[in-house]
């Protein structure tokens, strides 16, 4: 995963990468480091912990340098530590490299540079790559961009890497093949980075670099080239984020911003797409593919994490609605297990960072097999919106928290439009219901907010039970993955070990788990299902277990049954998904910053898994 920033050009290179890894930090805060090239010297510094723990221990240095490179780091090979830290320095000092990503058959290169005297002081694969590279340079007697090239011919794995050497003193090198790389292009310099968000105070103009391609960077030419060392023009996009987005705004977390920001995330994915008045959802990327969406056989969703969740929601509503089956897969799982993909087949991938290794090889399987991809990326111009046949963004904004929180709404949002628009077309969806849930969706903004105002209820919640050791989340129907979602936030945001459960399956053995110390939350608003999962929160009353639940206003049976209880609006329950979801993101942010976590970088996760 990792952060990647580099900088060449007229103005002091470091504090423009600093600040691009601060930006970068959701993407890996196990160490940092940067290379400054300074008149020809090279110069490393790297330190474990967040990018705040390597400016304070600079304080005082000299870093006076216009050409630099830097990295955040979420370990894949060797423990986080000052010696794993990026940047690494090639054997004889000259070349400095950082990598995102995993080089797979490192091991073997490593035996052979072993073979050959080389000595390493890293336990990472990047610095084998580096090694290597050396190697390559100094046998062939070749510039560094030749050596990269023919280093990268044997190499299998992901990477994006950045060199700068000593001899080259104005350019950078970089190449990727599967790691997500963005230029900037300023006058008289360039910007490189994992994403657009340490380029966007300097420029607007970008070229996103593609698999298999190298850059050449230098302060005012940039050179993209393919493996086979023929020239590529370099396509030149502008940048439609403003700074603000990226910023906190006030708010003490991203991930607090984030979810205060979803009447107006969700109203902007609505906006332009979905008018109930006239009775109608536009949504280029349907209405230009019709064809295949109406006749596919059957939709297999492919994404991970929360990206799934919203996935499993999606299943429910499309075969409600559209009478497509639909299968769910984890893109890790589908990958590897040999699936049946045929020519007409629709896959819908779902992701925020459109960037998730396993979602994005998944893909490009299933493309390889004739299946139609169609992506629900939030990310702009990210890998996986752009190996798609067709699409819809989520219009989210970037999402920074390493809980996913608006995104989903978004994506939510996005999914039940397209299987509403589907299901029109398809005329498997009466015109009275399909008018009925257009005022449905158009009025979620307003009650996301209705339920925001009330979200210091959930901070008393949270403030009772933060001391568990462990949840369970139960809901049913198009709630079940809800639980699973509110697990999911508990656990990585509060460290709290947390299940969610289908609330009936709940008697086929986690009830074994309740007694006086466990908090059951249930999603348990108004729909056909209401009945019975109000037998099933008795039934956990009778074994002294702590009822939390999340109802619909107006329902006078669950109070008396709950220990704790939050309302949220009215809402029909194929949107109601969108409600219920927030009362659990605040849940766990509060739990979480009651109990002192960095809820935005909680530990060993990464914002955006680009590794296997
Ligand atoms: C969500 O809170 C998680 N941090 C994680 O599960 C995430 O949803 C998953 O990694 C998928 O990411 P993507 O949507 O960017 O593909
Ligand atoms: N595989 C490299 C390492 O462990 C890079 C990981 C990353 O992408 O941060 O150091």
């Amino acid at each position: 995963m990792c952060g990647i920033v580099g900088y060449t050009g007229t103005k002091q290179a470091y504090p423009i990468i600093l600040k691009g890894l601060k930006r970068l930090e959701y993407r890996g805060y196990d160490s940092s480091g940067v290379a400054l090239l300074n008149n020809g010297e090279l110069n490393v510094y790297k330190k474990k912990g967040k990018v705040a723990e390597l400016e304070e221990s600079l304080v005082g240095i000299n870093l006076d340098a216009q050409i630099g490179i830097g990295h955040t780091r979420w370990a894949t090979h060797g423990e986080p530590s000052d010696r794993n830290a990026h940047p690494h320095l090639s054997s004889n000092g000259k070349i400095s490299m950082i990598h995102n990503g995993i080089i797979e058959n490192y091991a073997l290169i490593k035996q052979e540079l072993l073979n050959k005297g080389y000595q390493f002081k890293s336990d990472t694969d990047t610095e084998v790559l580096l090694n290597f590279i050396e190697d390559i340079k100094n046998n062939n007697d070749c510039k560094l961009e030749e050596a990269i090239r023919i280093a990268l011919k044997r190499v299998s794995g992901a990477y994006c890497i950045l060199l700068i050497e000593e001899d080259n003193p104005d350019t950078i090198i970089a190449a990727r093949k599967g790691s997500p790389l963005v230029i900037g292009i300023g006058k008289g310099e360039h910007f490189l980075a994992s994403d657009a968000s340490p380029i966007i105070e300097y420029t607007k103009e970008v070229v996103y670099v593609n698999d298999y391609e190298l850059a050449i960077v230098k302060p005012d030419e940039l050179i993209l080239k393919n493996l086979g060392n023929e020239k590529v023009t370099p396509y030149i996009t502008k940048l439609d984020m403003e700074l603000a987005a990226i910023e906190k705004g006030g708010y003490d977390h991203f991930m607090i911003k984030e979810i205060f920001e979803q009447p107006s995330t969700i109203y902007d994915c609505l906006r332009g797409r979905l008018d109930a008045k006239e009775g109608y959802i536009k949504m280029s990327g349907i209405d230009l593919h019709t064809e295949q969406l109406l006749n596919a056989n059957r939709i297999m969703i492919v994404a991970c994490g929360t990206s799934w969740h919203a996935g499993l929601i999606a299943e429910y509503i499309i075969e409600e609605l559209c009478r497509i089956p639909v299968e769910v897969e984890y893109a890790s799982e589908f990958r590897y297990r040999n699936p049946i993909v045929n020519k007409g087949d629709v896959i819908i991938a779902i992701s925020q960072s459109g960037e998730t290794a396993d979602t994005l090889v998944a893909l490009e399987k299933a493309k390889e097999n004739g299946a139609f991809i169609f992506g629900v990326v939030n990310a702009v111009g990210s890998s996986i919106a752009r190996i798609s046949n067709a699409g819809a963004y989520t219009h989210a904004g970037p999402e920074i928290g390493v809980a996913s929180t608006k995104a989903f709404t978004g994506q939510l949002a996005v999914l039940m439009m397209m299987a509403l628009n589907i299901a029109k077309h398809k005329g498997t969806i009466t015109n009275d219901r399909y008018n009925q849930l257009l005022v449905e969706l158009e009025q979620i903004p307003e009650k996301v907010d209705s339920i925001l105002k009330n979200a210091e209820e959930i901070k008393k919640i949270a403030e009772k039970y933060k001391d568990a050791t462990d949840f369970l989340f139960l809901g049913r129907g198009y709630n079940f993955p809800i639980a699973l979602e509110g697990a999911l936030k508990l656990k990585e945001i509060s460290y709290i070990h947390a299940e969610g459960y289908p609330a009936a399956e709940m008697k086929h053995g986690p009830i074994a788990l309740v007694d006086e110390n466990l908090p059951v939350v249930f999603i348990a608003t108004n729909d056909p299902y209401h009945e019975k999962i109000v037998s099933n929160m008795q039934e956990i009353k009778a074994r002294k277990g702590k009822i939390i639940s999340i109802i619909t206003e107006g329902d006078k049976v669950s109070p008396t049954i709950s220990n704790d209880y939050f309302e949220i609006p009215m809402a029909d329950e194929i949107v109601a998904p969108i409600l219920t979801v927030i009362p659990l993101q605040l849940l766990s942010y509060y739990v979480g910053t009651l109990k002192g976590i960095d809820v935005d970088k909680p530990r060993n996760l990464a914002k955006s898994v680009t590794v296997e």
